[in-house]
């Protein structure tokens, strides 16, 4: 039998176990599906800690990349053989098989490995409607503020932004991670363990501040961040790698300027179909021309997902990672 990782209560790394699992055959619209990469993200420390609450006992992981082995009744847009990948859907995709909807699937073009695929598809799908469809996006030119710069998002953001012609302010804890995070496209950096993000995005701006400020930190980062923007700036909260920011008293946002703050995700942007299909192809187009360069920073044996989750909550790791099969 084929084995999955799966958690029957909430609480740290420790509770995720190895199991096996019975797969059996896809339904009406469904796909089964052989991984060949799994993809490691934050989201999957919040349905693991309960931040996200979910039925429990439960599989965890939102995407993977691999072969279809099986069609269900009514699929008309893959066949076996086929090289998938997916980022939403029913949750599970830490697993050597699994079941997935094909409308939630997308074909992994020729020039695309299974690993990078599974690296890009939740990260880069994630920066591709930050930075290109959010109510206001940045436009050549501008500078922004993004916490977290080396990260797995983070990455991917900086050389988007770059291949956009907009400049970045990104902060990261480590001098290691302002190399990376610069290597891959980041304007400036700022160390923000050691100096004050406020006051360097003003000196870095000339007093100006910035249009947008992007926020995966959340908890520590958030209320400094608005003293980062201009007038009528926008604040895009999307994660909450030290907390969730909680409750907050709007006035505050005219206090500090005629704010605005969007509290997006990834599966707001992607629910449709066709919004799914042209994502991944806008993506995929940039990393086949070179202009985003994707591979895994870190690579786990999918058994061991409890210390590549130990890692990533630690600040360890750096870029996407993967957990294989
Ligand atoms: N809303 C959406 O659609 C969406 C989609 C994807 C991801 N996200 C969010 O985007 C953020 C980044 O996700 P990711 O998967 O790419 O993770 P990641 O950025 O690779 O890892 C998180 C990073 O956050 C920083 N961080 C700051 N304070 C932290 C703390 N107290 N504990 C742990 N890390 C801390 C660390 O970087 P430094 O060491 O440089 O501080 C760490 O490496 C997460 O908040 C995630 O939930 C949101």
């Amino acid at each position: 039998m084929p084995h999955a990782i799966r958690f029957h209560k909430t609480g740290g790394p420790e509770v995720l176990q190895w199991e096996e699992v019975k797969v059996g055959d896809p339904g009406r619209g469904e796909l089964r599906i052989a991984h060949k990469a799994v993809g490691l993200n934050y989201i999957d420390t919040y349905h693991r800690s309960g931040l996200y609450p979910m039925p429990l006992p439960s599989g965890i992981g939102l995407e993977a990349a691999g072969v279809v082995e099986a069609v269900g009744e009514g699929v008309t847009e893959f066949k076996v053989g086929d090289r998938v990948a997916y980022c939403n859907g029913p949750i599970g995709a830490y697993s050597e098989v699994k079941i997935h909807p094909a409308e939630r699937c997308v074909k992994v073009p020729e020039g695309i490995s299974f690993e990078q695929a599974a690296c890009m598809m939740l990260q880069g799908l994630t920066v591709q409607y930050l930075i290109r469809r959010l109510h206001v996006v940045p436009k050549s030119g501008d500078t922004v503020l993004f916490h977290a710069a080396a990260g797995g998002v983070g990455l991917i953001f900086c050389q988007w932004a770059k291949a956009l012609g907009i400049q970045v302010i990104g902060t990261v804890s480590s001098e290691e991670k302002a190399k990376l995070a610069r290597d891959n496209g980041c304007t400036h950096t700022v160390i923000y363990t050691k100096e004050d993000f406020v006051a360097r995005v003003a000196e870095i701006t000339g007093g100006k501040k910035v249009p947008i400020v992007y926020d995966g930190v959340g908890k520590d980062t958030f209320m400094k961040s608005l003293d980062c923007l201009q007038g009528r700036g926008l604040m895009v909260s999307f994660g909450n790698a030290s907390g969730p920011v909680g409750p907050t008293d709007l006035t505050i946002l005219s206090a500090k300027g005629s704010l605005y703050v969007t509290r997006p995700t990834l599966m707001g942007y992607v629910a449709k179909r066709d919004e799914l299909v042209a994502a991944a192809k806008e993506l995929f187009d940039l990393v086949l021309a070179g202009k985003i360069k994707v591979a895994p920073h870190q690579s786990y044996a999918l058994k061991d997902a409890a210390q590549a989750q130990r890692d990533l909550e630690s600040r360890k790791t750096t870029g996407s990672t993967v957990l294989l099969p």
